[in-house]
């Protein structure tokens, strides 16, 4: 009994969910039978020793040693957009001149980067075409690591057709952000051949669509054009960081009540469409994970333009500082996440959900609020986020269909939006 009275254990829709958030191995059996174990002689350590046996769930971890998970890369803070709701602020006049140089990030930041030893970097920005000496430093990224472990962020307007073969062999995946597309239609004509080619070539591309007032009658677009392009399919409600704090100020789309109207309207359509690809239902169905605390609390750096290195892109505060690039060593940058894993302060506004998690039902798969959107506005709303969770957690079928799951899914959110709104 003991083995299972220290595990925490969750039930609902007539399951039970037994997890272990050491090792983060959970498991998830109906009531019926659980109880069944627990009323017979002897049940509880029939039950430890096959779920122990089956799934290990109550094996003690190694020790985990921080793991760096991914580099943000901003080459440039300069953009040639200036989005409206843009988190870097950036834009054509954003300034260039303390950006890292080719020669440093060849004789400083790769060679550093590279002891970090990242699982993942992501080449973001600005947007990183406006430089232009990019395809050297992607060229010489390639020098260092794997070319499935690098990501390119970009809204594709700089990249030509010549060179999509050169991306194709040197990039991973590619993340186009696509919701300045549907305005303008030669840029949507010239970014479709861009696509097709990178289609050809079996490249992974996602679309981030960013929902605000102006952009959320595309919606349809957007995954009409994901299906097209066979691309994963990224929903970004407007996060009101940035310039997006002054410009869309009475934006709807920062009410969780218009967030879970959106991800409602996204489901519609990709059964209207009969989109049931994995890279579009990803959105909405997803393995759970369990999660104790968020990324940047050690397993994200971002790499700033002027080598300045942060707990997160959003999160460019002093206070987030880890040092800078250009003059700090290894061993000082590795001491820098150290110090901060270890403060008691940081521990408490990373690690300690706010008491609003604390009878949430899905509370150990997500990693509690974003700390940057506490920061900046101490907002707190996560309604899709929890419905999504409950939703894969106790009621997705492995054995359904896509169909079948997100047919099931727009029933459970509709019916939570009925309960809670009316
Ligand atoms: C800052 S951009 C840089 C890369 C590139 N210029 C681009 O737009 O893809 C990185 C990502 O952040 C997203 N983003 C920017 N501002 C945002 C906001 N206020 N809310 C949600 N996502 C945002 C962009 O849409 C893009 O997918
Ligand atoms: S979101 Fe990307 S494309 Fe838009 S201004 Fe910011 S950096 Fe440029
Ligand atoms: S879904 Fe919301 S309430 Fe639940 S743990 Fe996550 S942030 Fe907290």
């Amino acid at each position: 009994m003991e083995r299972l009275k220290n595990l925490p254990c969750i039930s609902e829709n007539k399951k039970v969910i037994i997890l272990n958030p050491e090792n983060k191995r959970w498991v998830k059996m109906p009531v019926d039978l659980y109880n069944h174990y627990l009323n017979k002689a002897g049940g509880v350590n029939i039950l430890c020793d096959y779920l122990n046996r089956k799934y290990r769930l109550f094996e003690k971890n190694n020790i985990e040693l921080p793991v760096l998970k991914s580099v943000y890369f901003a080459v440039t803070g300069r953009c040639n957009l200036c989005c409206s709701f843009c988190t870097m602020n950036s834009s054509p006049v954003t300034s260039m001149e303390n950006d890292l140089t080719l020669d440093e990030i060849r004789n400083i930041v790769l060679p550093k980067l590279e002891q970090l030893e990242p699982q993942k970097i992501v080449l973001t920005g600005g947007e990183p075409f406006v430089r232009a000496d990019m395809i050297e430093i992607i060229s010489m990224l390639n020098n260092y690591f794997d070319k499935n472990i690098i990501t390119l962020q970009t809204n594709g307007l700089l990249i030509n057709k010549a060179d999509v073969a050169f991306l194709s062999d040197n990039i991973g995946a590619i993340e186009f952000s696509i919701e300045n597309l549907f305005d303008n239609r030669n840029n949507l004509n010239k970014m479709k051949q861009i696509f097709e080619l990178l289609k050809n070539k079996k490249t992974v591309i996602s679309f981030s669509f960013v929902a605000h007032n102006a952009t959320k009658r595309y919606l349809g677009k957007a995954l009409e054009l994901c299906d097209e392009f066979n691309a994963y399919f990224i929903l970004r409600p407007l996060s009101m960081l940035g310039r997006a704090k002054d410009q869309h100020k009475s934006d709807t789309m920062q009410d969780e009540r218009e967030v879970v109207l959106l991800y409602i309207e996204a489901l519609k359509y990709i059964i209207k469409l009969r989109c049931f690809t994995k890279n579009i239902c990803g959105l909405f169905l997803e393995q759970p994970v369990l999660r104790k605390k968020c990324g940047a609390f050690g397993n994200i750096v971002a790499l700033q333009p002027d080598g300045t290195i942060y707990m997160c892109e959003n999160l460019r505060k002093y206070r987030y500082e880890l040092g800078n690039i250009r003059t700090d060593s290894v061993p000082q940058i590795k001491n820098a996440i150290k110090i901060k894993m270890s403060s008691r302060n940081f521990r408490q506004e990373f690690l300690i959900k706010p008491s609003v998690c604390q009878d949430c039902i899905v509370r150990f798969f997500c990693s509690g609020p974003c700390v940057a959107e506490s920061v900046a506005f101490n907002d707190n709303s996560c309604r899709i986020r929890k419905w999504l969770l409950e939703f894969n957690v106790f009621y997705a079928d492995a054995k359904k269909t896509l169909e079948e799951n997100m047919r099931s899914l727009l029933l459970f959110l509709e019916s939570k939006y009925h309960e809670t709104y009316f």
